[in-house]
């Protein structure tokens, strides 16, 4: 495994292709993940593209995950339990899983600007309950937008509030500082991720009621050192 590299299981959708660009121009080895291998080699010839010389490769799901110290799982709210399931005998202990979805109630065919209860309190949490031993999840990202993600030319402008253990958010915190624009965040433990994906709630709703296509970030202001 290649210590630089991060994975993006459902690297091939919008949010995911927007990490991978930016991890992949920062320099970082990168491996998409995606159900079909095709759609994952796909994804990694746009990057490649966009970020000539770019180290990016594209595989299975499960193989993705077993590439990388730092896992992102770039899918659905709804989706995610699954895909745990499908790739968690190939996750070994000491590696990161970051949680980036956000239980919208869009799950259940209700509006994106409305949450969805989740009994162990947020999808990160969910995914900890799940997660094999010795896996640290990390809640980040929620509160990014994909559209930003993507325009490379441009920095973020977007504070990435990430929470979970202490060193492996540390370790999540560090990956914000690859990208122009966006600052980690020391957000606290797990159970704070369960705020950070309400705001993207909050943010859809902006989004529409600004007309901000693009989509807005988050800042917070008077942080020491910042
Ligand atoms: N879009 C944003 O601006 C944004 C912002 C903040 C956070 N997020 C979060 O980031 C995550 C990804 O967002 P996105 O907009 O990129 O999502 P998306 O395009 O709707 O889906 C991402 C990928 O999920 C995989 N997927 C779809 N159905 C699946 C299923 N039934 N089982 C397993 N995988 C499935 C697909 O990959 P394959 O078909 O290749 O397997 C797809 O390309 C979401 O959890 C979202 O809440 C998104």
């Amino acid at each position: 495994m290649d210590e630089r590299a991060i994975a993006i299981l459902g690297g091939t959708g919008d949010q995911g292709l927007g990490l991978a660009l930016r991890f992949a121009k920062a320099g970082r080895p990168v491996v998409i993940g995606s159900r079909k291998p095709e759609r994952a080699v796909e994804a990694a010839e746009k990057v490649r593209a966009a970020v000539p010389g770019s180290d990016v490769v594209g595989l299975e799901n499960a193989d993705a995950a077993a590439r990388a110290p730092i896992v992102i799982l770039s899918v659905p709210f709804e989706h995610c339990a699954g895909t745990l399931k499908d790739i968690r005998a190939r996750l070994a202990s000491g590696q990161v899983l970051v949680s980036m979805a956000v239980p919208l109630a869009t799950a259940v065919g209700d509006a994106a600007t409305r949450m969805l209860g989740v009994w162990q309190g947020s999808c990160a949490e969910l995914l900890a309950a799940l997660a094999p031993e010795g896996v640290e999840v990390v809640s980040a990202f929620q509160n990014v937008s994909a559209h930003r993600l993507q325009a490379l030319a441009e920095p973020v402008d977007c504070d990435v509030v990430v929470s979970g253990a202490q060193a492996a958010r540390r370790r999540v915190m560090d990956l914000c500082g690859l990208v122009p624009g966006l600052r980690g965040v020391d957000g606290g433990p797990l159970a704070n991720a369960r705020i950070v994906e309400a705001i993207t709630a909050l943010l859809i709703g902006l989004n529409a009621r600004y007309k901000v296509a693009e989509g807005l970030g988050i800042r917070l202001t008077g942080l020491p050192g910042a």
